[in-house]
């Protein structure tokens, strides 16, 4: 049985153009690390959070503490649970910042309790510090944190998390204008109804890039990373999104859309050069614009959350 555990809960890039709620992915060289260490004293205990503002202690206010003591009442145990948190990335960033404090609450707790929930029970728990965080019980963003790689969610009711094969040459550059969007309100500018037509298009579009992922087609992934439903509604929020998109497109890209609720812009790329072209035009687009942002490449992270110590 673990008495401590350390771990890196990544972040994460959800909808992935076509897939709104339903496709996602985890990133592999950013997101936070928590540590979970067991107590005499019952309940959960938030003892600091770091790399973040504004984030409350009290964990019937905080994402992982709510996931943690969800945890508790369904399985019960004579020891208390201290929870500490470091940031890798801010929240409103698009990047699964809840998410990643969500699931890794999830799966820390879990450590420590032995490991009495599977990967989709812990979804659930994390999903509870979705609801809170952003007004839904989103599953894209947490699962991909938690199975690693990119997911489809199949169904919401009941919960069915498919794991989704990751072509081994396809990298993520993205950039994060220091602006904060919160889920809620990018939700709220969203159709209730969208013509079939449109949804023909976005299914059609869905499946070929899970095609395109299962057979290793760049071409295919990249004819399908479209969005005719919530781009268009949500790209006024971000700067120079359209440039973006256009400028990383044409350097090789093989698409580029909002990372989740944004305001983070991803791109996909086939392989480490075109990475390197797309990050400079990237960065050419945004320089002298005004905007602080933050410009990463990434590989796709395969294996969703790691441990990083563990003590028994
Ligand atoms: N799928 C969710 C949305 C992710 O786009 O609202 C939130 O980051």
């Amino acid at each position: 049985m673990l008495d401590f555990v350390k771990i890196f809960a990544p972040a994460s890039v959800a909808n992935v153009s076509c897939g709104f709620d339903s496709i996602g992915f985890a990133v592999d060289n950013m997101g936070d690390e928590m540590t979970f260490l067991k107590t005499s004293k019952k309940g959960i205990t938030i003892k600091n959070i770091t790399g973040a503002q504004g984030l409350s202690l009290d964990p019937s206010k905080n994402v992982a503490g709510i996931v943690a003591l969800a945890m508790l009442r369904e399985y019960s145990v004579d020891f208390g649970i201290e929870i500490t948190m470091n940031k890798g990335f801010s929240p409103g960033s698009g990047l699964g910042s809840s998410a990643a404090s969500s699931a890794g609450a999830a799966f820390g707790v879990n450590q420590l309790l032995n490991k009495p929930f599977s990967n989709l029970e812990l979804t659930k728990f994390a999903m509870l510090g979705e609801k809170i965080a952003c007004g839904a019980p989103i599953a894209d963003n947490v699962a991909a944190v938690i199975f690693g790689g990119f997911i489809l969610i199949r169904s919401y009711e009941p919960l069915d998390v498919i794991k989704l094969p990751v072509p081994k040459d396809l990298r993520l550059v993205a950039i994060h204008p220091q602006i904060e969007i919160k889920t809620k309100d990018a939700r709220e500018v969203l159709p209730d109804q969208i013509p079939l037509s449109i949804a023909v298009k976005q299914w059609a579009n869905v499946g070929g890039l899970i095609s395109g992922l299962y057979t290793k087609d760049y071409k295919l992934i990249s004819n399908s990373l479209i969005d005719e439903i919530v781009e268009p509604k949500r790209k006024h929020f971000i700067p120079y999104f359209d440039l973006v998109k256009e400028e990383a497109i044409n350097a090789g890209a093989l698409g580029a859309g909002i990372s989740g609720s944004g305001p983070t812009i991803f791109s996909l790329c086939e392989g480490d050069s075109i990475v390197e072209n797309v990050y400079k035009a990237i960065k050419k687009a945004y320089k002298n614009k005004n905007v602080d942002f933050r410009l990463f490449s990434s590989k796709i992270n395969t294996e969703g959350i790691k441990i990083l110590e563990a003590k028994t």
